[in-house]
């Protein structure tokens, strides 16, 4: 959703004023109440027109968070309430898209949060500006260069437990997008003496620190370096842990960044080598010897650290041992060794310390420099982020606050130049006429300090040049020769009289009044400062170094390339790159922060008035202030001014449609503010009292809360009124659904009634009519009943006379008669065929004649057996007499009759007669043969059978031999007792014989026949019609047979099937005879 668009400003919920311009009176006090007031709410930037002031807060404050860039982020400078991101916002935007170069210049005293706030600047620049792997790695880059900076340029120092001890100028350059390209940083003046030498309460710089906290213990031990801060004559002891901060994990932090600015491993190491070399060096001791010419010569005391340093540096012990003790002059061609004192040993050595590190220092920004620089040639947009050190007076001030101050003093001017220039150009612009503002120029004071002529830089300088003794005293006498006229320059020995009675100015002091206050400087040191002086024994020792980067840092120690004129000064070098930095600045669009410290403490919440009120003196906010606002205090374009103050007046509110400095015109007239009190310029209204201003936002104040209420007003009354429309919609819809629905239901009902009271009626008339009907209905019934009986009593009156009384029978008779001829004709057509087994008989007519019907059924079948019988022969009935005969014998009770059921009865199978081989036998018998069969009769002994041949005749059983027709035996059949047999299928028998006859001595005959049915058949028969006897049959399959004098049981078992169909016969033992039937 795109974010609403709120229309704000500085104006919104002010905490006393937000730009100090609005200031009603304005004076110093307040001025400082004003600041106290926002410091105290946790406000602690506040505006002059343009100009950023920030009180240091000393805690963090959660206005720097990602949500708090965004806000920020192209909004316009006097939208939201001040802040460093405001101006960096302002300065970005107007760097990109109107192509102005700009410069972040920010002052203020040591202490005060400068670079802290340079670092927000980068840190929000960084933000804003493009995206990008590249782009991030250059910002990255830019960055971290601050952790390695900061590591080796700043201390602790009782101002300022991390404070800057060299200007730093950076120059990032942008692209035509706006994205990051690169950078340039530029340094001024590192203070060198804190490497050999730390006031009370102050420390060295911190890596010293914490390469000893954080090192390995092999680190350490490569360096030669213990971690016991106490070894080390170069560091102080009384604050060596400095509350809050933490050695050790900086140190990482610091390795960190090296490594993404770019420093290669072997780089880092010999940083922290030449570091170690410096800490070492600051061991060395020495100890007068006695010369032969009285004088004393310094020996070092202890060779140990000496040779270590020359270890861990590769340089020639015994020429760094010697160029501790001689020194060499040379002067045309000569060149003059004189020896050292212990006093200037010392000095010597403290000098080369001093040198290594300063050196070290520029060759660490320069090598930073060369991994930032900007990797293309195109034209580049510049944003200058200026953080030096501030304004500095101590109890003891030396060359150093000298040189700062002089710094600080340059930076006013340009600051007074720029802003007096911005806001006359910015009148010029708006076409407004330009009234002469007073203010505090100090270009005098810069002039005192760098005058070519009779500067004190330039005095400084003469005097160190100058041949002969040369001390401070002399430089002191030189400077009351020079400047003591000037109004600004103060000493105790200056021509002027008047301070020969001032005793608050000691000897071998001078006394400048700056800008910023008094300030008295010490002139102890100030020459050999200036002078910086290295022998060229030692510079020469450290050229022939084999560590590469200590030999790159003294190129002056190549007796090649000896260079007899003197190195520019101190003081000259310092005063070049002063005005370098002044052109460049003047050439960009300036912005300013300006640092105000709040306390002495370094403490949170606590705002000392009297450090303020001398921080705003010297800083000239008043002055700032009144410039800004000489004229006209405040201005705003037309566009904004309209926007807020619209509602003030009918015409332009809620809408104007005019050009809005037509409509600001006429918004000011409708308020009869006095004319005097504000100028019309091109695009901006100009105000002249805050005063006027303030009225305007009370008024506005005011009329926002009559519109809130109006707004209010018709918000509830607009609510209201849609409510109730929108209930009268609802009533009226409801209600006609409801009519509609009651009308419904009525009319059901009515239309239910009626129905009711129609059906009703309908059914009353209808019951009516047909009560009637039935009347009539019954009234004819009973006429036509009477009538019928009337008629049928006349009727048969009449024709009595004509009926028989018994005619009825006679037609009952007729008439069942004819029933029954009409059957009989009809079975005569319907007869079924004349086969027995003709089951078909046609179906009963009526019911009464179904007992007729089956005796005609079996009468006619009776009749049709008899005429089938009739047919027999009296051959085929004697057949068929005995096939009755076998079945009333043996139906269902031998396995082997119903095969003989086929078989035609033949009986003489043997033709005894045809055959002459049994001619003798044939003559033998004289009755007719019944049956004449071969049989096998079973032996008796053994069960092994022989053919025999079987003949019945009327009273005889004969059997005979097959081949000879010679007969065996003759049994007459009134000595047959009985035939048993088995119920299978086999054809075995045996003819019990009546005991005691003839024929029995032998015993019982057993036999095996295939037509043993009929045999046992006719037997039977002939038994029967011969003796009147039946003969007994016995089936069973056990049965004893006599034989001889023996009983044996005849058994018939179930045989295998291993002699085909064919029974066999075993005797088994004298009383079992075994027949196995398969
Ligand atoms: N905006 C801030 N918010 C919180 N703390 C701050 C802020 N500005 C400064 N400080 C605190 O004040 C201390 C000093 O600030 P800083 O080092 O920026 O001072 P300086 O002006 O650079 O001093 P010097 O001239 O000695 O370098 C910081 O270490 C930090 O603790
Ligand atoms: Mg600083």
């Amino acid at each position: 959703m795109a974010k609403m668009e709120v229309k704000t400003s500085l104006l919104d919920n002010m905490i006393g004023v937000g730009d100090m311009v609005l200031l009603e009176p304005l004076n110093e006090e307040t001025v400082i109440n004003n600041l106290k007031k926002r410091f105290d709410h946790s406000e602690i930037y506040t505006y002059i027109g343009s100009v950023v002031i920030s009180v240091n807060p000393y805690r963090s404050l959660p206005i720097y968070s990602p949500e708090k860039v965004e806000d920020y982020r192209n909004r316009n400078f006097y939208e939201l309430s001040p802040h460093i991101f405001a101006l960096s916002d302002e300065a970005y935007r107007s760097l990109r898209d109107q192509d102005k170069d700009q410069c972040i210049l920010i002052t203020g005293e040591s202490g005060a949060g400068k670079t802290e706030a340079s670092k927000l600047v980068m840190s929000y620049v960084a933000a804003v500006c493009g995206k990008g792997a590249e782009v991030n790695q250059v910002k990255e880059q830019l960055l971290q260069s601050n952790p390695v900076l900061e590591a080796f340029g700043n201390a602790k120092t009782v101002r300022n437990d991390n404070s800057s001890r060299f200007g730093k100028y950076m120059d990032i350059e942008f692209d035509f997008k706006g994205d990051p390209l690169g950078g340039v940083i530029s340094n001024y003046l590192l203070e060198k003496s804190r490497v050999v030498k730390q006031p009370r309460g102050e420390r060295n710089f911190h890596v010293f620190y914490q390469l000893l906290s954080g090192g390995s213990e092999e680190l350490l031990n490569k360096l030669k370096l213990e971690r016991d801060f106490s070894r080390y004559n170069y560091l102080s002891l009384d604050s060596a842990k400095v509350n809050g901060v933490d050695d050790a994990a900086n140190f990482r932090t610091v390795r960190n960044a090296m490594q993404i600015v770019g420093f290669m491993d072997h780089e880092a190491e010999s940083v922290l080598e030449v570091v170690a070399a410096v800490l070492k060096l600051g061991n060395i001791e020495f100890k007068p010897e006695s010369r032969v010419n009285g004088l004393d010569e310094s020996k070092i005391k202890d060779k140990n650290e000496l040779k270590e340093i020359c270890e861990l540096t590769g340089i020639d012990q015994s020429v760094l041992e010697r160029a501790f003790s001689f020194r060499t002059v040379e002067a045309k061609q000569e060149k003059v060794s004189t020896t050292l004192n212990v006093a200037q040993a010392y000095y010597a050595r403290d000098a080369l310390a001093k040198n290594l590190y300063s050196r070290l220092f520029s060759w660490l920004v320069n090598r930073i420099n060369e991994s930032i620089k900007a990797q293309t040639k195109v034209r580049k947009k510049v944003m200058g982020v200026l953080d030096i050190y501030g304004f500095e007076i101590f109890e003891d001030n030396s060359f150093e606050q000298f040189i700062i101050n002089y710094c600080n003093e340059k930076l006013q001017q340009i600051f007074i130049e720029l802003t007096v220039k911005e806001e006359q150009e910015e009148y010029i612009r708006e076409g407004i006429e330009w009234t002469h503002i007073e203010y505090f120029n100090n270009a005098i004071i810069c002039d005192l300090i760098e005058n070519n002529t009779n500067g004190i830089l330039a005095m400084l300088d003469e005097e160190c040049l100058r041949p002969g003794t040369v001390t401070d005293e002399t430089f002191l006498e030189k400077l009351n020769q020079v400047c003591a006229t000037h109004q600004h320059f103060e000493s105790r020995m200056s021509k002027c009289s008047r301070f020969l009675n001032d005793t608050s100015l000691p000897h071998s002091c001078f006394r400048i009044q700056h800008y910023a206050g008094k300030v008295l400087y010490q002139v102890e040191g100030f020459v050999d400062k200036n002078n910086d002086l290295l022998y060229r024994d030692l510079s020469q020792a450290m050229w022939k170094a084999s560590h590469a980067l200590i030999k790159s840092l003294f190129p002056e120690g190549n007796p090649a390339k000896i260079n007899l004129k003197r190195p520019p000064t101190a003081g000259s070098q310092f005063k070049a790159s002063v005005a370098t930095l002044m052109k460049n600045l003047q050439t960009k669009n300036p912005n300013y922060i300006r640092c105000i410290k709040p306390n002495d403490k370094k403490a949170a919440h606590i705002f000392n008035e009297g450090l303020v009120c001398h921080q705003i003196r010297y800083l000239g906010l008043l002055e700032n202030v009144r410039v800004r606002r000489a004229g006209y205090a405040f201005r705003q374009a037309y566009e904004p001014c309209l926007e807020r103050y619209k509602m003030l007046c009918k015409q332009t509110w809620p809408h104007w449609k005019g050009p809005a400095r037509a409509g600001v015109e006429v918004l000011f007239n409708e308020l009869e503010i006095p004319v005097e009190e504000y100028s019309f310029g091109r695009s901006k209204i100009f105000i002249r009292n805050p005063r006027t201003l303030f009225k305007l936002e009370d008024l506005r104040k005011q009329r926002l809360e009559d519109l809130a209420t109006l707004i209010q007003k018709i918000y509830r009354g607009w609510k209201c009124r849609t409510h109730f429309l929108l209930m009268r919609k609802s009533q009226i819809v409801i209600a006609a659904w409801y009519r509609r629905y009651a009308q419904q239901k009525r009319y059901q009902q009515i239309k239910s009634s009626a129905l009711v009271i129609q059906s009703y009626i309908r059914g009353w008339k209808a019951r009516k009519i047909l009560q009637e009907l039935k009347h009539q209905k019954r009234c004819q019934e009973a006429a036509t009943t009477i009538a019928a009986y009337w008629h049928g009593t006349q009727v048969r009156r009449e024709y009595r006379k004509f009926f028989r009384a018994n005619a009825g029978k006679k037609i009952y008779e007729f008439t069942l008669q004819r029933i029954m001829q009409k059957y009989f004709l009809e079975m005569k057509n319907k007869v079924p065929s004349l086969s027995p087994i003709d089951k078909n008989w046609p179906s009963r007519p009526y019911l009464f004649l179904d007992s007729t019907h089956k005796e005609l059924k079996r009468i006619f079948h009776l009749w049709r057996c008899k005429k089938y019988r009739d047919q027999f022969t009296d051959q085929q009935k004697l057949i068929y007499e005995e096939k009755l005969e076998a079945s009333e014998l043996f139906k269902d009770k031998k396995a082997l009759y119903p095969s003989s059921v086929g078989q035609p009865f033949q009986g003489p199978y043997l033709e005894i007669n045809k055959n002459p081989k049994y001619k003798k036998l044939k003559d033998a018998i004289e009755e007719k043969i019944i049956i004449a069969e071969v049989v096998n009769k079973i032996n008796r002994a053994n069960g092994k059978s022989t053919n025999r041949i079987f003949l019945l005749t009327n009273n005889n059983l004969l059997l005979a031999d097959q081949k000879s027709g010679q007969i065996k035996s003759e049994v007459p059949l009134v000595d047959v007792t009985k035939v048993s047999m088995s119920s299978q299928n086999d054809g075995f028998f045996a003819i019990h014989l009546k005991e005691g006859s003839e024929a029995a001595s032998k015993g019982d005959f057993l036999f095996s026949s295939d037509h043993l049915i009929e045999m046992a058949t006719k037997l039977y028969r002939t038994t029967l019609s011969q003796t009147k006897q039946k003969l007994n049959i016995e089936i069973s399959d056990e049965f004893l047979v006599q034989f001889r004098q023996d009983k044996v049981c005849v058994k018939f078992i179930q045989g295998n099937q291993k002699n085909g169909s064919v029974p066999t016969c075993k005797r088994k033992n004298n009383r079992l005879l075994e027949v196995a039937v398969p």
